[in-house]
């Protein structure tokens, strides 16, 4: 069985909606937590242009430890607090930062990122960790990629 996703839409809201259903499509039926955060992350790192990591945090034990991805090798642990990723699971809320470098704490994994947007994964009022997305583009994500990306995130919320 091959997945070939190309999904290439004119316009933002297209392109979503499609990575939603693909994405749906993905981890339907599967209840391995891993598996759908490594399917979710090469799907993400495959379909939006312009994203040179996209990945998990996960919420071990009040620490953001690294989970699947897509990308260079990442830092491992993040405190709550600390950098964009920290930020969003200490706040529980979507972090959009047009200028990495200007982020307070930011945490320079790849000096190729020069914008990000990470959202926090919340079920039932846990935070079971974060999902990173970053770009060499500065101001790479408005409010349609973050309506966009909190889609998705809600899928795989229910999937890990
Ligand atoms: N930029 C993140 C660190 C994680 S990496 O970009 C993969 C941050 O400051 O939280």
């Amino acid at each position: 069985m091959s997945y070939d996703f190309k999904i290439e839409a004119a316009d933002k809201a297209t392109l979503y909606r499609d990575m939603a259903s693909a994405l749906e499509g993905l981890v339907a039926g599967e209840p391995d937590a891993v598996a759908n955060m490594a399917n979710a992350s090469a799907l993400i790192f495959e379909s939006l242009p312009d994203v040179n990591w996209v990945g998990f945090y996960r919420n071990v034990g009040g620490e953001l430890v690294l989970g699947p991805f897509q990308g260079r090798a990442a830092c491992i642990r993040i405190p709550f607090g600390t950098g964009v990723c920290g930020t969003a699971a200490a706040t529980r809320e979507v972090q959009l930062v047009e200028d990495v470098h200007a982020f307070p704490g930011h945490i320079a994994c790849d000096s190729a990122s020069n914008s990000e947007i990470v959202v926090p994964l919340i079920r039932d009022g846990e935070l079971l960790g974060v999902l990173d997305i970053d770009s060499p583009r500065h101001a790479r994500f408005d409010a349609e990629d973050e309506a966009g990306v909190v889609r998705l995130a809600d899928i795989i919320t229910r999937a890990i």
